[in-house]
C-alpha cells in the first residue's frame, strides 16, 4: 500500500509568526503607513513619525506592522539610507519599559552590558549609537497596552519627548504603537496622551468574505492541490467571523483541521476535521446544555449529528435533516414532530450556538434553510447524545 501523502505542502506558511508577502484587505492601511513614512525616506532626519495601530485580536496589527517594516527597510536600503526596523512585543517583557529598551539596544549592540543602566540612560545610549552610525530607527512597540498598564504616563512622556533628550538636529527615532483598544490611553494623563495620538490606523474586524480571501491565499501556499474544498474554507471563515472577525483563529483552525486530516490519513480536509479542530480549541462545556434539552430537540440534534457523520458536506438542508430525524424517531419509538416545529428547534439550537442556520436562495424554490454544525464534532455529538438518551 502506498504511504499516505500529507495534505500539507508547506506547513510553515500557517505558523503564527509567518508574515505573508501580501495581506489581503489591508492594502489601504499598508499604503497609509507607507505614505506616513514617505517623507522619512525622502528627507531622513527632518522629521519623525508617531503612529498608533489599533484593532481587535486577530485583525492583523502585528502582521501589518511587520510587513511594513520589512518593506520599508528594503526600500531604504535601495536608497542607501541606514534605516532599521525593530519590533518588540511589550507584553513579552511584562510591560517593563526598561526591559524593552534593553532588548532594543541589544539588537544594535549585542554585547552591551545588561545591568547598571536605567531606561532613560538606555534611550540616550540608543540615540548616541544612531548618531554615530548615521542610522534611523522605526521602533514598533507591540501590545503597548502592557506598558501603559505597568508604567503609566511617565514612560509615554519619556518616549515621545525622547528627541529632546539631546540637543540634536536629526530626528532619528519614529514610533509605532500597537494596542487593542484606544480606551487604554485614557489611563494616562491628557498631555501625555496628546503626544501619542497623531495618526491612528484602526483595523476593523474581518468580514466573512474577507476571511475567505485570506484563507484562500494561505491554502494555496500551505496545502497540496485539492486538499481543501471551497466548502471547508467557507465553514472556517464562518467560524472566524463569529469569533469576532479573528484571522488568527481562522488560520489556526485551518492548520489544526489539516493535522486531523493527516492523523486520519485522509486525502483532503473534511468538515469533520474542522469540527474536531474547533472542539479542540474551544473546550466545549456543552455537556450539561445537551443533557438539559427536551426529548425531540435531542432526537433532532441526533439526526443532525448522524447526517454530518455520514456525509462529507459542510451544509445540510432542513429537509435532509428531517429525513434523518424521522429515522431516529422510529428507532426510539417516537412520533416525529412537524416541519414547523423542527424549524423552531433549529432556531433554538442555533441561539445556543450548537448549530448554525442560515437562509439561502435556491434555484428552484426560492429560499431554503441550511444548517451546519460548525463548532462540535458530529462524532462526539452523537456519542454524547446517545449516552444521554440511554440514561433516560
Ligand atoms: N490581511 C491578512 N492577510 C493574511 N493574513 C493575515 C491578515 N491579517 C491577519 N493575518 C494573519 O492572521 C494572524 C493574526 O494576525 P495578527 O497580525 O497576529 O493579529 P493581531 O496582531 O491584530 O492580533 C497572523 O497569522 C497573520 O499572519
Ligand atoms: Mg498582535
Amino acid at each position: 500500500m502506498a504511504s499516505h501523502q500529507s495534505v500539507f505542502k508547506d506547513e510553515t506558511k500557517l505558523d503564527i509568526n509567518y508574515v505573508p508577502r501580501h495581506l489581503p484587505h489591508r492594502e489601504k492601511e499598508y499604503y497609509l503607513l507607507m505614505e506616513f513614512f514617505n517623507y522619512l525616506i525622502q528627507f531622513p532626519g527632518k522629521m519623525s513619525q508617531r503612529i498608533i495601530i489599533t484593532g481587535d485580536v486577530g485583525t492583523g496589527k502585528t502582521a501589518l506592522a511587520q510587513r511594513f517594516g520589512t518593506d520599508i527597510t528594503s526600500e531604504a536600503k535601495r536608497q542607501r539610507i541606514n534605516l532599521h526596523y525593530v519590533h518588540v512585543n511589550c507584553r513579552e517583557y511584562r510591560g517593563k519599559f526598561f526591559l524593552v529598551m534593553q532588548h532594543v539596544l541589544a539588537t544594535f549592540q549585542p554585547t552591551f552590558p545588561k545591568r547598571g543602566y536605567s531606561a532613560e540612560e538606555l534611550l540616550k545610549v540608543l540615540l548616541q549609537i544612531l548618531e554615530e552610525e548615521n542610522a534611523y530607527l522605526i521602533l514598533t512597540l507591540d501590545e503597548f497596552d502592557a506598558i501603559i498598564e505597568h508604567e503609566g504616563s511617565e514612560t509615554v512622556y519619556k518616549l515621545t519627548r525622547l528627541q529632546e533628550l539631546r540637543a540634536i538636529e536629526q530626528q532619528r527615532i519614529s514610533l509605532i504603537f500597537i494596542m487593542r483598544d484606544l480606551k487604554i490611553t485614557e489611563k494616562i494623563d491628557a498631555s501625555a496622551r496628546s503626544t501619542m495620538q497623531h495618526n491612528v490606523i484602526k483595523l476593523e474586524k474581518y468580514q466573512k468574505s474577507q476571511l475567505i480571501d485570506i484563507l484562500n491565499e494561505r491554502v494555496t501556499m500551505a496545502f497540496a492541490p485539492l486538499a481543501v474544498s471551497e466548502d471547508v474554507i467557507n465553514l472556517i471563515a464562518d467560524l472566524g467571523a463569529s469569533e469576532s472577525g479573528n484571522a488568527r483563529f481562522a488560520i489556526e483552525l485551518l492548520w489544526r483541521a489539516g493535522k486531523y486530516a493527516d492523523a486520519e490519513k485522509l486525502e483532503s480536509v473534511t468538515p469533520e476535521c474542522v469540527r474536531k479542530a474547533v472542539s479542540s480549541i474551544i473546550p466545549t462545556a456543552r455537556k450539561s446544555e445537551l443533557a438539559s434539552l427536551r426529548l425531540h430537540e435531542k432526537l433532532f440534534l441526533l439526526g443532525i449529528a448522524r447526517f454530518f457523520k455520514e456525509n462529507k458536506n459542510a451544509y445540510a438542508t432542513l429537509s435532509e435533516i428531517e429525513q434523518m430525524y424521522a429515522v431516529v424517531c422510529e428507532e426510539f419509538g417516537e412520533q416525529p414532530h412537524s416541519h414547523t416545529q423542527l424549524w423552531k428547534y433549529a432556531q433554538f439550537l442555533s441561539a445556543l450556538g450548537i448549530l448554525k442556520t442560515e437562509v439561502t436562495a435556491t434555484s428552484t424554490r426560492g429560499r431554503a434553510t441550511r444548517l451546519s454544525l460548525p463548532a462540535i464534532s458530529a462524532y462526539e455529538l452523537e456519542k454524547e447524545l446517545s449516552a444521554s438518551m440511554e440514561r433516560r
